[in-house]
């Protein structure tokens, strides 16, 4: 129950006080065995991004089953699993200015071993400024643009320019390139993702090839998200994956076939608290789900009722409409709603109340919430 700390008792989910972020923990666990397992299949190191679960108990998990390292966006995130001794790093989020250096020169300094990814000659100077301070080297990947059109360089000489004036400033060592393709997430059908994925292999390839020509061969080639490794054969000359979402997955990720509905494993568990002839309003709102919509599919999935429709949140109401012809739900009925997209579902949650077998077993603080910086 919300306010009731520690892990001694089990608890009934109908107990649990709402709106609360649940996890069933036996799915994920059985998420991050099953991607290791396709990863070392596919000859892929997993360096899982940890931005959606935030647990460093699962960050944990997911280096005893094999990860080779973990991913952050944030220093202040990398600061939360070096406390829990988690210390092997790849930051996929550009570093720029003087107190970005200082951040990650401690981080070097108690223990880190990062690597850094970037776009830029200045985010550069910032992570060679970070090594100086610390003495510690650090690897640096290249990041390159494949349509997603946020960070990144252009494939090619874009990339080969930047890549060589990392490897001429000192502490930092050129390992190679970094790309994701986000944008596989919101594309119509599968044609159209397999041919993000093919656009990205071949403006990797390319760049690739160019670098090697030029004495820089990238010994890494880091490519991202869930539903890049649910289709690992398309993008053959990665070496690295990324993926973050496929601890919990999230209705975006059903939609788009990466994942399938015995894989979701969390949900926001709500109450209705008001009902009328063509909707009824739940206690999850944009405070609790988030406000990432589908543009006219709304705010998640409320599962076991397929055809109901999360149609508009407010901070701290969330109206529900169904077809007509339909019952609908009752004031008091408890309903489990799967969000559009569970990072930044998981964020807004101080904790999240963890099943096993069915019941609540855990409470698991989310430690790297709410690290801006
Ligand atoms: C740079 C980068 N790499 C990897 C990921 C993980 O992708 P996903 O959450 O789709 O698995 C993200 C997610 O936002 C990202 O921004």
């Amino acid at each position: 129950v919300p306010g009731r700390e520690g892990n001694a008792d089990v608890w009934e989910l109908r107990d649990l006080e709402t709106p609360a972020l649940v996890v069933d923990l036996d799915v994920a666990t059985g998420n991050l065995r099953r991607m290791q397992e396709r990863a070392d299949r596919c000859g892929l190191r997993l360096w899982p991004h940890t931005k959606t679960h935030k647990v460093p108990a699962l960050a944990r998990l997911q280096m005893e089953l094999g990860a080779a390292g973990l991913t952050v966006a944030k220093a202040g995130e990398a600061e939360v699993l070096r406390d829990a001794g988690l210390t092997r790093l790849h930051l996929a989020y550009p570093p720029v200015g003087e107190a970005k250096a200082r951040r990650l020169a401690d981080l070097l300094n108690r223990g880190c071993r990062l690597r850094v990814a970037l776009d830029s000659a200045a985010a550069a100077a910032c992570v060679a400024d970070a090594a100086g301070r610390s003495g510690v080297p650090v690897e640096v990947l290249v990041e390159v643009d494949v349509g997603l059109r946020r960070v990144g360089v252009a494939p090619g000489e874009g990339a080969l320019a930047l890549a060589r004036q990392v490897a001429s400033l000192p502490g930092l060592v050129f390992a190679g390139l970094e790309s994701y393709a986000g944008h596989i997430g919101h594309a119509p059908d599968e044609a159209s993702r397999l041919e993000i994925l093919r656009r990205e292999g071949e403006a990797l390839q390319a760049t690739k090839d160019l670098l090697e020509r030029d004495g820089l061969a990238p010994a890494v080639v880091s490519v991202g998200g869930t539903h890049h490794a649910a289709r690992m054969e398309a993008i053959p000359l990665a070496t690295e994956i990324r993926p973050g979402t496929y601890v919990y997955n999230d209705r975006d990720t059903l939609l788009a076939g990466s994942c399938d509905e015995a894989e979701l494993a969390a949900f926001c568990w709500v109450t209705v608290v008001s009902r009328h002839a063509d909707r009824a309003v739940v206690d999850g709102g944009s405070k609790t789900l988030s406000s990432d919509g589908r543009p006219g599919a709304g705010y998640g999935l409320v599962r076991g009722h397929p055809s109901w429709r999360v149609d508009r949140l407010n901070e701290e109401h969330g109206v529900i409409e169904w077809p007509e012809g339909e019952r609908g739900p009752s004031v008091g009925d408890r309903l489990a709603i799967v969000p559009n997209h569970i990072c930044a579902t998981v964020n807004l949650h101080d904790r999240a109340y963890g099943l096993r077998g069915g019941e609540v077993a855990e409470v698991l603080e989310i430690a790297g919430r709410g690290k801006l910086r």
